[in-house]
């Protein structure tokens, strides 16, 4: 099973090959605002899809309380091609909600208290805006997770293993290790064609081991 030297070969590899993502600084902590707003626009929309519109966002609108004091047509009318509006919606009662209290809340249980804020959301933010100790699972974590482990069912009814498989990896620099499981997913563990020759996790990976590694994450029964 993967454990802290495998979080740290992820960690050198991410320092060396991460994407450069407008909502990523390179020192230092992110701003809570443009993690936010980054992590409610990538929701079921890819990261190309989505540099645009931040961009033109925080051009806009720079901080939470600039948006939170847009007009919601304007709002919308922006949001247009985004899809999902339900999720505009929501990002505007959350941008207001924070601009009264003040600022974004610091913990994970605080930020998932927000409108449009759930579990994945919450915890991404806590790392990466506040390098809080989150595990942070998304669709693309659960398929590096259930190819380190073979996972012989499927990962969304593992929850509590996969969370502990990443826990074990993680012990430092939360936001770049999330950031870092993404990014992993994103271009070297992917659906088909893995680049395993690449990965900075291949040593202990039971699916590359095994040698068919888009074996994983196996399907739920129909
Ligand atoms: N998908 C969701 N959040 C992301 C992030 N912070 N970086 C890259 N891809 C992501």
């Amino acid at each position: 099973t993967p454990g802290p030297a495998d979080g740290a070969a992820l960690l050198s590899w991410y320092d060396r090959h991460r994407r450069a993502l407008p909502w990523r600084v390179v020192e230092g902590r992110a701003d809570p605002y443009r993690v936010w707003l980054s992590e409610i626009m990538l929701q079921q929309t890819t990261v190309a899809a989505v540099i645009p519109y931040f961009e033109r966002f925080t051009r806009r609108w720079p901080t939470v309380v600039d948006l939170a004091g847009a007009e919601d047509g304007d709002v919308m009318a922006a949001w247009a091609g985004l899809g999902y509006y339900a999720r505009a919606r929501n990002l505007l009662a959350c941008a207001r909600a924070v601009a009264a209290r003040g600022a974004f809340p610091t913990t994970r249980e605080g930020l998932r208290a927000l409108p449009g804020v759930g579990d994945y959301t919450s915890a991404a933010i806590a790392a990466i805006a506040f390098g809080e100790t989150a595990v942070v699972v998304d669709g693309n974590v659960e398929r590096v997770v259930a190819r380190l482990l073979a996972l012989p069912v499927p990962p969304k009814s593992a929850r509590r293993e996969v969370e502990a498989s990443v826990a074990a990896m993680l012990t430092e620099r939360a936001g770049d290790f999330a950031q870092a499981m993404m990014d992993l997913g994103a271009t070297i563990c992917t659906p088909r064609n893995p680049v395993c020759a690449l990965c900075p996790i291949a040593e202990p990976c039971a699916a590359r081991t095994e040698g068919e590694p888009t074996r994983y994450p196996v399907k739920a029964e129909k």
